[in-house]
């Protein structure tokens, strides 16, 4: 898979990918994820990429002719499945979405900032627009990490143990148990017997019971989600 984020911040995107699992995931070759700044394409001489909104109004509007011919370069290169919008207005990510992107194989996922895009570029250029969830944030570069992160970890490889991603909450509906480590016992607060029986089975068993537990108290709207 290859993720492009185009952003007017790329420094905001270096440390995502740089630790841990996201950048084990791209030095195996798993993923690659290209961070471009919006700014290099612009044809401006100060490479400005923003301007005044038409009719007036606060704040700065980002501009259409950079991010159509970054848009434009990417796509000679190689064809995409989406190019993606990051804004509180869209679609609200979730661990469905998650799965059904980590099944593409090209992305691109356009940041947005001030007080957002030229809408000629949502209506002519943007496949898909997605939020992160009901609040504002000050640009979609954060939004842009959390949409990465969810769906990298998802794919084939990237995660040591492939099964732990089917385990975690969300997928089936359900909110993941609790897990111990040890001490089995710290200071008199102690890991539920089953943990330590050996009955593989009677765990299983008691995980899931667990998981139904935590989402009737926390989420019972995820157990009347049709799919
Ligand atoms: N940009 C600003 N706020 C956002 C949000 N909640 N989701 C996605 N992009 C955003």
């Amino acid at each position: 898979m290859r993720i492009d984020i185009l952003t007017l911040l790329p420094q905001l995107l270096e440390s995502p990918f740089a630790d841990s699992i996201l950048k084990r995931a791209i030095d195996k070759g798993l993923v690659e994820v290209g961070i471009h700044d919006i700014r290099n394409w612009s044809t401006d001489k100060h490479k400005k990429a923003d301007d005044y909104a038409f009719g007036g109004g606060a704040g700065m509007v980002m501009q259409i002719q950079p991010i159509h011919d970054c848009i434009k370069s990417l796509k000679s290169e190689r064809t995409y499945d989406e190019v993606i919008y990051v804004t509180p207005d869209g679609e609200t990510l979730n661990q469905r979405m998650a799965n059904e992107l980590s099944m593409k194989k090209n992305l691109i996922i356009l940041c947005g900032h001030y007080k957002g895009v030229d809408q000629r570029v949502r209506d002519h250029l943007i496949t898909r627009e997605v939020s992160i969830g009901d609040f504002v944030l000050s640009g979609g570069e954060l939004a842009a990490a959390v949409i990465a992160d969810s769906v990298i970890r998802l794919l084939p490889g990237v995660l040591n143990d492939e099964t732990s991603a089917l385990s975690d909450s969300f997928q089936d509906n359900l909110l993941a148990p609790p897990v111990y480590t040890r001490p089995a016992d710290y200071h008199g607060w102690k890991v539920p017997d089953i943990l330590t029986s050996g009955n593989l089975r009677m765990i299983d068993e008691w995980r899931l019971e667990e998981s139904i537990r935590r989402t009737r108290e926390r989420r019972p709207d995820l157990l009347s989600d049709e799919d």
